[in-house]
């Protein structure tokens, strides 16, 4: 991947987003940059804005301030039309997987490459095969989702992300409920597709192992706010209660165990 490509020497950068829901702010002034080639993780506990950060990147939703540049272009205000061209840089990989059952692995894979382009089925069935023999899911075609197991499907999954041979893969969860292997090999592929592909990546996950597997930058989120960004030996090394009590696993930390009902719907309505 030559560096002239680039327009920006960032992928990703995100300034001064914030976004409410009603009286909620979700996320309060989040800034990170992700450099083209890096593999950057999300992490924070659940409900901490993650996903809705990703979303934010990805266009589905628009922030209240901030700004997101995609290699350089500020995408916040963009139309639908422009920023079409934005999105046909992106793979993501949904947290829910979003399989269609009723479809094949195959057509699964498929649609991305028939909704954007007139192309010819049989050349589309081609790049079906070379993207499941990159997940190492060759033959797999004519399963349906029903018919493979989780990791499998995750595997789908991240081959429809790449039909498109993306610059910027978006993983949201990608291990979630996966084994510890599974959730190795999911992690492999992660990085060994980012370095093979010159793509650039943002990870959102919770699951602790496999963000230090994967990372070379991460930023730590609690109740929407970022905490610390940094390469992964600076976030072991910083000594914030919160990101160690994160990492430990430690039931004792300024990370509530548990809200009440009634703290809870305290929270959510703001009241
Ligand atoms: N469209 C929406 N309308 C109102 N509230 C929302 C909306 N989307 C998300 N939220 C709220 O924003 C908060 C953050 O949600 P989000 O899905 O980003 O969390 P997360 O960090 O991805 O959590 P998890 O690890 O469980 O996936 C939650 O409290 C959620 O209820
Ligand atoms: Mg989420």
């Amino acid at each position: 991947m030559s560096e002239t490509k680039h327009k920006s020497p960032y992928a990703v950068e995100v300034r001064g987003l914030s976004r409410s829901f009603g009286p909620r702010k979700i996320l309060a002034d989040v800034s990170f940059q992700l450099k083209h080639g890096e593999i950057l993780t999300i992490m924070g506990g659940s409900g901490c804005g993650k996903s809705t950060l990703l979303r934010h990147i990805i266009g589905s939703l628009k922030p209240d301030s901030g700004e997101i540049y995609i290699d350089g272009t500020e995408t916040t205000k963009l139309d639908d039309e422009e920023f079409s061209k934005v999105r046909k840089r992106f793979g993501m990989l949904f947290q829910t997987g979003a399989l269609f059952n009723s479809m094949t692995v195959g057509e699964n894979v498929a649609l991305p490459i028939l909704e954007s382009s007139d192309v010819a089925p049989h050349i589309a069935d081609l790049v079906v095969k070379l993207k499941l023999e990159l997940v190492g899911l060759t033959g797999f075609e004519n399963l349906k989702p029903a018919q493979i197991s989780g990791g499998m499907k995750k595997r789908v999954a991240m081959a429809r992300a790449l039909a498109l041979d993306p610059d910027l893969l978006f993983c949201d969860e990608p291990t979630s409920g996966l084994d510890p292997v599974m959730t190795s090999v999911i992690d492999t592929l992660t990085v060994d597709l980012t370095r093979k592909l010159g793509m650039s990546a943002i990870v959102v996950t919770h699951d602790m192992t496999s963000a230090f597997r994967i990372a070379t930058q991460m930023v730590f989120l609690f109740e929407g706010r970022v905490v610390a960004t940094g390469t992964p030996e600076e976030i072991k090394a910083n000594p914030n209660p919160i990101l160690q009590q994160f990492i430990n696993g430690y039931a004792d930390g300024p990370i509530p165990l548990k809200l009440s009902k009634d703290d809870y719907l305290k929270r959510l309505l703001q009241s």
